[in-house]
């Protein structure tokens, strides 16, 4: 499986960055685009790296935020793609309690686009998108983020969902911002294939705000899964990926956009 990082908070020179999360999944039998990031950053990266998005199969958008799916509204239709997959509570409008209030949704109406609207499946939970890879939602756990508002209440975000690729020797996950835990997330996934092995996760962690003793409660966690790789990235924060990159070493990658893996 090969992982091109389209958008990043960070970029390698001469590649464009902005704050937002889209990562190209080349596997031998489907290609996939996790996220689109919030402008059109992704299709400029994309074409400087030589990827071609008119043959994706999939798109999967993490969640309903701005800056993981406003790129979509400036992505040519794909002829033959299957589908995009969406929970169905991203479309809800999603808001920062800020001083102005800030939307933080998606920034455009699916039901305008035609060839969106036509090809959106709304899902919930574990929903199987085609031969070992799924998008898992709903995230049980008791994080609150009282910054982020839906419905007037405080966002939940049962509406993120997490990318999982079943490979011969275990999974690999992704994850856009991580907004339910990072360990709350790894430990769904986990629950629901019993036994595997995780081999690499990369996610954004959503840690910016985060204490240094909370860091490393999910450093110590992630330490004990024995990872092939750690890639954190965008909303991560520069604290948290560098306290991760001198606990992993080599194992821990700071990818920026404009970036290839092999994994
Ligand atoms: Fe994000
Ligand atoms: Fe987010």
């Amino acid at each position: 499986m090969k992982l091109s990082i389209l958008a990043n908070d960070k970029s390698k020179p001469g590649y464009l960055a902005e704050h937002g999360l889209s990562v190209y999944v080349n596997l031998p039998f489907a290609k996939i685009l996790f996220d689109t990031g919030f402008t059109r950053v992704f299709l400029d990266n994309a074409r400087k790296m030589g990827i071609d998005l008119n043959i994706i199969d999939y798109i999967v958008l993490s969640h309903g935020h701005y800056d993981h799916t406003g790129g979509l509204l400036y992505m040519p239709p794909v002829k033959n793609i299957d589908s995009i997959i969406v929970h169905k509570d991203a479309l809800i409008p999603k808001y920062a309690m800020e001083n102005p209030i800030r939307y933080n949704g998606i920034p455009f109406d699916f039901n305008e686009i035609g060839w969106i609207e036509s090809k959106s499946i709304f899902v919930e939970r574990l929903y199987e998108i085609t031969s070992g890879v799924y998008v898992l939602g709903n995230i049980p756990h008791q994080n609150k983020q009282d910054k982020y508002y839906v419905d007037g209440k405080p966002d939940d975000f049962h509406d993120e969902m997490i990318l999982i690729v079943e490979s011969a020797k275990g999974l690999n996950i992704l994850m856009g911002c991580s907004h339910y835990g990072v360990i709350e997330g790894i430990n769904a996934v986990r629950s629901h294939f019993p036994g595997k092995k995780i081999l690499n996760v990369l996610a954004g962690m959503h840690l910016g705000s985060k204490e240094v003793s909370e860091i490393k409660v999910i450093a110590d966690y992630l330490e004990t899964l024995e990872l092939e790789r750690l890639i954190p990235l965008h909303c991560t924060g520069e604290a948290a990926m560098q306290f991760f990159k001198q606990k992993f070493k080599e194992k821990c990658l700071l990818l920026e956009a404009g970036d290839e893996i092999e994994l």
